[in-house]
């Protein structure tokens, strides 16, 4: 019975560490460029209270204030990644991040030890995402038919938290979401000439997103068919380096390929 009773208490005793513990992080989203204030949950300093920002990642004190010393300051950490990022609020202590960038992420804790006693921490899981670019299409002549065209909707990015996704008006046909070193990520799909619905090829992360919609009828007439016969040598000569040009990028465009259906 004694033994149940300790058991009960301990696991309520864990269940109240957890509780506290999933309170006190607050998780904050921001996208590339943009700033954010971290909030440190005090509207009026007063005097004798002690504030201290630390980065967890790089375990560095970035900001801190003791009014009663008159120390109002930020300092960057090491590596320098925030140089002039970084502005107190003199009245909150609140800290706030302009421009930020995706090495801005991470755990930020600020303690606030008041002059009336006791200590509060608070703790911000900050996540910066990259600003997305907007995706490409192309039209996959190597495999298009007489009745279908064959497209490629492909993006380039180097962070993990991305999807790549063709929508059929607004539902989703098909996605795709890798996390690696080399991010190229290429989503194929095919269309009848006279399709007459409406397709967009969608890159998002969990706060944004860029889309390219299809015209059907722009890009899926765009293969070279074959040039007259033409009399100009000089000209003969440019369509020849064009001709090389374009013969590299397909094969370049082939490994890419390759590469992404490898992984
Ligand atoms: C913060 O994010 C984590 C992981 O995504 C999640 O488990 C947690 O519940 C979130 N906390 C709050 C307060 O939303
Ligand atoms: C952060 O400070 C900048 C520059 O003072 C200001 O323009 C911006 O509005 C502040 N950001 C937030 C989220 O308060
Ligand atoms: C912080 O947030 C990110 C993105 O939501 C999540 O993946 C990560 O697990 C969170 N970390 C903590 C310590 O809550
Ligand atoms: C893309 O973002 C906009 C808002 O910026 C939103 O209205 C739209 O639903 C999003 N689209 C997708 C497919 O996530």
């Amino acid at each position: 019975m004694k033994k149940m009773f300790c058991s009960f208490v301990f696991c309520c005793l864990c269940f109240w560490r957890l509780v506290v513990f999933a309170d006190a992080v607050k998780n904050v989203s921001v996208k590339e460029g943009d700033s954010v204030t971290l909030e440190s949950g005090v509207t009026q300093i007063k005097e004798r209270d002690l504030i201290t920002w630390i980065f967890e990642p790089l375990k560095t004190k970035i900001a801190e204030i003791d009014k009663d010393a008159g120390i109002f300051k930020t300092s960057d950490v090491p590596d320098g990644r925030f140089r002039d990022r970084l502005k107190l609020d003199h009245q909150t202590g609140s800290l706030n991040i302009t421009n930020t960038r995706t090495t801005d992420s991470g755990e930020y804790k600020v303690t606030i030890s008041r002059s009336t006693g006791g200590t509060t921490t608070i703790r911000f899981n900050v996540t910066v995402y990259a600003r997305l670019p907007v995706p490409v299409l192309r039209r996959d002549c190597s495999s298009s038919s007489s009745s279908s065209c064959s497209l490629v909707c492909s993006s380039v990015v180097n962070v993990c938290d991305v999807t790549l996704s063709w929508y059929k008006g607004i539902s989703v046909l098909s996605s795709i979401s890798v996390c690696d070193l080399s991010i190229s990520l290429s989503l194929p799909l095919e269309v009848e000439y006279q399709d007459k619905n409406t397709y967009s090829c969608v890159l998002n992360n969990p706060i944004s997103n860029q889309t390219t919609h299809l015209d059907i009828n722009t890009l899926c007439h765009t293969c070279a068919e074959g040039h007259a016969p033409c009399c100009d040598s000089v000209e003969a000569v440019l369509r020849l380096a064009a001709a090389v040009l374009l013969v590299n990028d397909v094969r370049a465009a082939r490994g890419q390929m390759k590469k992404t259906e490898e992984i």
